[in-house]
């Protein structure tokens, strides 16, 4: 990667900026090749601007923290600048879906409209591609549990013979929830490396070896922080010689790098093994042990550990468990088991590949098994972690989660200095900053914030109904539900209803089945896990005038441009359960600091979350819509007033009729139109 490199300047001149700034006035200007590649495509101020920043930031090797509102076209805004001046290029963005996105329709419009010979490559993790080993090995002797699996087994072999990159994204005919992916794909621990017969056709390797090379990779959150913790996803060959890395949806890692920095253990991962050693131990060192009673102690240790909680899921900080906890002791039997059968795996190591492979793992539980037992407040990587339990119907979760990633992410980025772009709608709290980049450890880095293209105050009403009962009330579902309907009638569909839990979705779905049989109202109606999310967007894209309920994975990067979607519903303020453990352990130590945790943590945090799902409804120029939010709190409490302030500026009313109007006059402007 040296040759693109080099071709980069290292600090720009002034000629170099006005240089850029002109081309990107051009390319984002009326009549450019971009434009006309985009339909409806219209300049927009925001976007050539935020574009001539990270060009900017680009040729200085800076970092950059770029806000600019829902809708405004952010993708370009990034896209131009990096594939012409970026050099090596890496795009970490949310989700999987977004991935695609970029991969299939952005980037390609992009670079054909540019004339840009960039290759690209999409690089997602070991999990979405088919393994050649696990494949043979279940089409062999698979133990598939339903007759669905038998067919999709079917379907993926077939598959095999024609795809060029593995990716399960690519055959939509198997759910992407299907028990037999699992089946099919290796795991780190699973994967034969270098030892494999398939090692050659690998797709995993061959992704990461397509990401080496080319110019532009998109990547995903989890994939860069889990590699940064575990270097096992391919991005950490990739680093050294990227020049400039971009965030989208950049509001999201802090959560996604708590995630990684972290760890967990879980007494699945131990149940795992212990099928494998008995597997292996039977295949190749059958008289070296009586390796079903060697199993059978560490596999009764895990259960007794998870059944030292209730049944019901439960989240417990380490210092919410009774210090007389039957927790404590079990804890302690099962790593003496798990010694006792690393003991045995250490014997037979020697007899098979496999067989030390399970020693490997077995040492890697049971280290990080040690590591999990340390008092409240143990310094780990030298800062402050929680260490917590998170109990499954089968399974313990124990999990070590640091309190601050500023440090460690800080650390990330030190040495050779590159381009580091963070982008989102919502980083800031109005136009402060801090609240993310103190999260980040980006306190001294640029930031800028770019207003909407779009015209909130003609183009979007905010209604507050009247009337709601207290959010934590029993029958409050149903009370969203009646204060929807006529909102709903008043809109003729073109509805998101987006709900905080996903009780309220299966409530709210059942309730607005019933009304809408009972009124005869035509609305298609689509719930969340009915069918994938791509497939239900197209769905209420083609409908017109569908209701769609979702809980958060709608909140954010969708994007539905015109009439099909013109009312979003939102059920309560996005507060995080109160009962997590991560955050209760984050807000002591901001009190411990004399900050208030409510106003410094959970409330920035909540206003993010709003923001992005408001953010669904004015997606274009032409757009109209009503954005309800039915929580009593944002007017009732004292900082509901911050929450409606940091929304764009909609117009504002708690009048059912005022809502009436609004759609009347949509139909009379459209109608006036045609
Ligand atoms: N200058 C433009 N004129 C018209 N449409 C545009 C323009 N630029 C981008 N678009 C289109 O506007 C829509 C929104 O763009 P994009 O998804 O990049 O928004 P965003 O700023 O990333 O929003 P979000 O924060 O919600 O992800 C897309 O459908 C995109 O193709
Ligand atoms: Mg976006």
């Amino acid at each position: 990667m040296t040759a693109e490199s080099a071709a980069l300047p290292v600090g720009a001149t002034a000629q170099q900026v006005a240089t850029h700034d002109a081309e990107l006035d051009q390319l984002f200007g009326v009549d450019s090749p971009l434009g006309n590649a985009v339909g409806g495509f219209r300049p927009r101020k925001s976007q050539t601007e935020m574009a001539k920043a990270i060009a900017n930031a680009i040729v200085n090797q800076n970092t950059l923290i770029a806000e600019a509102g829902t809708g405004t076209g952010k993708t370009f805004a990034y896209l131009v600048p990096s594939l012409l001046w970026g050099g090596k290029v890496i795009i970490s963005t949310g989700t999987k879906n977004l991935q695609d996105q970029l991969f299939l329709r952005d980037i390609p419009t992009v670079r054909k409209a540019l004339g840009a010979p960039v290759s690209v490559a999409l690089l997602k993790g070991r999990a979405n591609y088919v393994c050649h080993f696990h494949l043979e090995r279940t089409l062999q002797n698979g133990r598939l549990t339903s007759r669905d699996d038998v067919g999709y087994l079917r379907e993926i072999s077939r598959f095999m013979k024609t795809t060029g990159s593995g990716d399960k994204a690519e055959l939509s005919k198997v759910p992407e929830t299907a028990l037999v992916w699992n089946l099919v794909t290796s795991t780190r621990d699973t994967c034969m490396g270098a030892e494999c017969q398939y090692y050659q056709d690998c797709f995993v390797m061959k992704a990461r070896k397509e990401a080496q090379q080319a110019d532009v990779v998109v990547v995903n959150h989890h994939l860069f922080f889990a590699d940064v913790a575990l270097k096992d996803t391919g991005v950490a060959e990739l680093l050294p010689s990227a020049n400039t890395i971009i965030f989208d949806e950049a509001h999201q890692l802090p959560e996604t790098a708590t995630l990684f920095f972290g760890d967990t253990i879980s007494t699945s991962n131990v149940l795992e093994l212990c099928r494998d050693v008995l597997a292996e131990g039977l295949s190749h060192a059958r008289d070296g042990a009586d390796w079903a009673s060697v199993v059978s102690k560490v596999e009764r240790a895990a259960r007794d550990l998870r059944l030292t909680f209730p049944q019901d899921i439960v989240r417990l900080a380490v210092n919410q468990i009774a210090p007389s906890s039957p927790f404590f002791p079990a804890l302690e039997t099962l790593k003496d088991e798990m010694d006792g059968m690393i003991a045995v795996l250490q014997k037979q190591a020697e007899r098979a590949e496999t067989i030390e492979q399970c020693r490997v793992r077995g040492i890697e539980i049971a280290t990080r098994l040690e590591a999990w037992n340390k008092p409240k407040g143990d310094v780990i990587i030298g800062q402050e972690s929680v260490l917590w339990v998170e109990a499954f119907s089968s399974s313990l979760q124990l999990h070590q989660t640091p309190l601050s990633i500023a440090p460690i992410f800080n650390k990330q980025r030190e040495g050779v200095p590159r381009t580091w772009i963070f982008t989102s709608a919502t980083l800031a709290v109005k136009n402060d900053f801090n609240h993310y980049t103190a999260q980040m450890g980006l306190w001294d880095e640029a930031a800028q914030s770019w207003p909407s293209p779009f015209d909130y105050d003609s183009q979007g009403l905010l209604y507050v109904p009247t009337g709601l009962p207290q959010p934590n009330s029993l029958d409050y579902t149903d009370a969203v539900i009646d204060a929807a309907l006529p909102v709903i009638e008043a809109a003729g569909g073109g509805a998101f209803l987006l709900c905080t839990t996903i009780r309220a979705v299966n409530r709210s779905a059942e309730r607005l089945r019933e009304e809408f049989e009972r009124r005869k109202l035509p609305f298609p109606l689509m719930v969340q896990g009915e069918a994938g999310r791509t497939e239900l967007l197209d769905r209420f894209r083609a409908a017109g005038n569908a209701v769609l309920i979702g809980s958060q994975s709608f909140w954010e990067g969708v994007d539905v441009r015109g009439d099909a979607l013109s009312l979003v519903i939102i059920d309560k303020l996005p507060f995080s359960p109160p009962d997590d453990p991560v955050l209760a352990a984050r807000i002591e130590a901001l009190e411990r600091k004399g900050m208030n945790g409510f106003m410094h943590h959970q409330l920035p945090a909540a206003i993010i979350n709003l923001k992005q799902g408001a953010g669904r409804l004015i997606r274009d120029e032409t757009d109209r819509g009503v954005l309800m939010i039915c929580d009593p709190r944002l007017i009732a409490k004292p900082y509901g007033k911050r929450i409606w302030q940091s929304l764009p500026p909609f117009k504002r009313t708690r009048e059912l009729d005022a809502v009436r109007t609004f759609f009347a006059s949509t139909v009379d402007a459209v109608g006036d139109a045609e």
